[in-house]
């Protein structure tokens, strides 16, 4: 039994594979098409997914979509007719909106001929998280910007169902809430939000009642936003000037100077939010008493909140769908629709790791390598060696770029595309963002650690594999690349069984250096996402000051790096066509 699980249309579009109940594959297509976001019908994610799991069109049992776009159309009609809304605007939303047919587009683009099953986009989420928990019966948690209507879920689910009980409908919506804070604080929306996050330590909660104003906080499952400081039902600004005569300040420019004041503005608005999921996450617990709490939707990224909502609230356990975005959509959209068909769960097992997506042939990098006529060190049969250098390369205080087995499935890099270094170097966190991240100085890295040793390290109890908590760093070893101001870190615990090469690698730069942990961040540069392919690692290496490559059992130094490859970019449109990917 196949079943492809899509979404697509609004933000970070993916698609995935599920095979008898078990995920075999997931992507998003941005790490293809290698636009940031991309929310393009996910052809190659596709075509990818297929390949994977070596099945045809003809064998695909099932496609999930998920969220109902009929649904989302009367939203979207509904925003175009309210009072106060230009005769322009009113056009672009109706133009926008009938323009966007995903199910013909399912057939259209892939060929597609079977049963197309559509799943409410908050069920979508609610079951991306449930359906992999491993819990036989939890309360779950949904909180997003929109996707059809609502906004915020609360339901319950035991064996194969989901029950919903209580819902937050668009205009209210807490991830619109951020989105209008992370619109004042001058970062994109839909991307800055973690900004505003890690700019929030740095600030004092000053305009908290400011903030209060603007979000009240309602009885039971409900609040609402106050609409005089909102303007994103009128225009594509989240935010009204009144907010700016509120908080007393103009909105900060894109790459203007970041002052104190936007830090405490960064520091209030997450302050409410903790405090109004925190108060949802009780509630919730009231309908549905469990010990267990599943958590999706695009606010569940916000780790922050997810460690408050575990540690101050009423449940005991806590499980994170890691892809909690849109981009997970797809796994539970798939799982219901397994759900539907079968009768039964899909795999009853914990999502112990999210590789799930593409990884490049060993023969396939080799050939790339030869054919680039770059001077390289072959590791093949000498899995030992490739660890030795790369550690001794680490505690050099060398910056590695790590390209290894499957590509992550989500936002967060776990081991497969990483840039990985010695978290005890002082400089080493402005080190990397000016060899690649060119970014923000004041969002720290994030630390790896082995999980048998993550308690002595951090006051951490249970393992996080898939980066989705905060805690205190507790460790005797002083790890500033790693530690944010606030003295907290947003821990990866990794074990052999999820990922044998860097647990091995980890293994050997304790055994080398007393610290099991290093400083784990996305191989990516700024505004790109992150590497999928073998070329995608050439080009954004040579495009870095990164050290030293690991791609695959191959490792290349900096200093042997040709010209070529510090401009090369690849025609992505072009790769794809001509199917560069499946040489690998
Ligand atoms: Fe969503």
């Amino acid at each position: 039994m196949n079943i492809v699980g899509i979404s697509c249309g609004y933000h970070d579009s993916a698609c995935c594979l599920l095979q008898n109940g078990r995920i075999v594959a997931a992507a998003q297509e941005e790490r293809f098409s290698r636009i940031k976001n991309d929310n393009s019908f996910p052809v190659a994610a596709f075509r990818y997914c297929l390949d994977q799991a070596a099945v045809s069109i003809a064998d695909i049992a099932c496609v999930a979509f998920y969220e109902d776009p009929a649904q989302k159309l009367a939203r979207q009609l509904w925003m175009g007719m309210l009072p106060g809304v230009t005769q322009e605007r009113r056009a672009a939303i109706e133009r926008r909106a009938l323009a966007t047919h995903p199910l013909e587009e399912i057939r259209l683009v892939t060929g597609y001929e079977g049963p197309i099953e559509v799943v409410d986009h908050h069920l979508s989420h609610a079951g991306s998280a449930y359906f992999f928990s491993g819990f036989d019966e939890a309360a779950i948690l949904t909180v997003d910007g929109v996707g059809e209507w609502p906004t915020t879920t609360y339901s319950s689910a035991r064996d194969t169902e989901i029950k919903r009980l209580d819902q937050v409908d668009f205009p209210d919506s807490l991830g619109l809430f951020y989105a209008a804070i992370t619109d004042y604080l001058g970062f994109e929306v839909n991307e800055g939000e973690y900004k505003v996050m890690g700019l929030a330590p740095y600030g004092r909660p000053r305009y908290l009642d400011k903030i209060q104003q603007i979000v009240e906080d309602g009885a039971k499952g409900q609040y609402r936003l106050n609409f005089s400081y909102f303007s994103f039902l009128y225009q594509d600004r989240m935010f009204s000037d009144a907010l700016c005569e509120l908080l007393g300040a103009p909105a900060r420019a894109s790459g203007a100077e970041i002052t104190q004041f936007h830090m405490d503005v960064a520091s209030s608005a997450q302050r409410l939010l903790e405090e109004i999921l925190l108060a949802k996450v009780r509630y919730l617990h009231t309908l549905a008493p469990s010990e267990n709490l599943c958590m999706a939707g695009g606010v569940a990224l916000n780790v922050v909140a997810n460690s408050r909502c575990l540690n101050e609230g009423p449940f005991r356990h806590l499980f994170v769908q890691p892809a909690a975005g849109d981009a997970g959509g797809c796994l539970g959209a798939a799982a219901i629709a397994h759900v539907r068909r079968i009768g039964a769960r899909p795999d009853r097992e914990r999502l112990r790791h999210v590789y799930l997506g593409p990884s490049n042939s060993v023969e396939g990098t080799k050939r790339i390598l030869d054919s680039s006529g770059v001077a390289y060190r072959d590791y093949r049969h000498d899995e030992t060696g490739l660890i030795d250098t790369i550690v001794s390369r680490l505690i050099e205080g060398k910056v590695v770029a790590w390209v290894s087995g499957r590509m992550e499935f989500g936002p967060r890099s776990l081991g497969a595309r990483s840039i990985i270094a010695d978290p005890r170097h002082p400089e080493m966190r402005d080190r990397i963002n000016a060899l690649v991240k060119k970014r923000e100085a004041f969002r720290p890295f994030a630390p790896v650690v082995l999980e048998e040793f993550a308690a002595q390290h951090f006051a951490l109890d249970h393992a996080s594999p898939f980066m989705l908590e905060v805690c205190q760093v507790t460790s005797a070893i002083r790890l500033p690349a790693v530690t944010h101001v606030d003295g907290s870190a947003r821990v990866q615990t990794v074990t052999r069984g999820a990922n044998r090469r860097f647990a091995d690698l980890l293994r050997h730069f304790h055994e080398r250096t007393g610290c099991p942990i290093l400083l784990n961040t996305s191989f990516n540069l700024r505004g790109e996402p992150i590497v999928c392919s073998a070329i995608d690692a050439i080009s954004t290496f040579g495009r870095s000051e990164i050290d030293v490559l690991v791609l695959e059992d191959f490792v290349v130094d900096r200093a042997d790096v040709p010209q070529a490859w510090r401009t090369f970019r690849p025609n992505t449109r072009a790769a794809l066509e001509f199917d560069v990917y499946a040489m690998l």
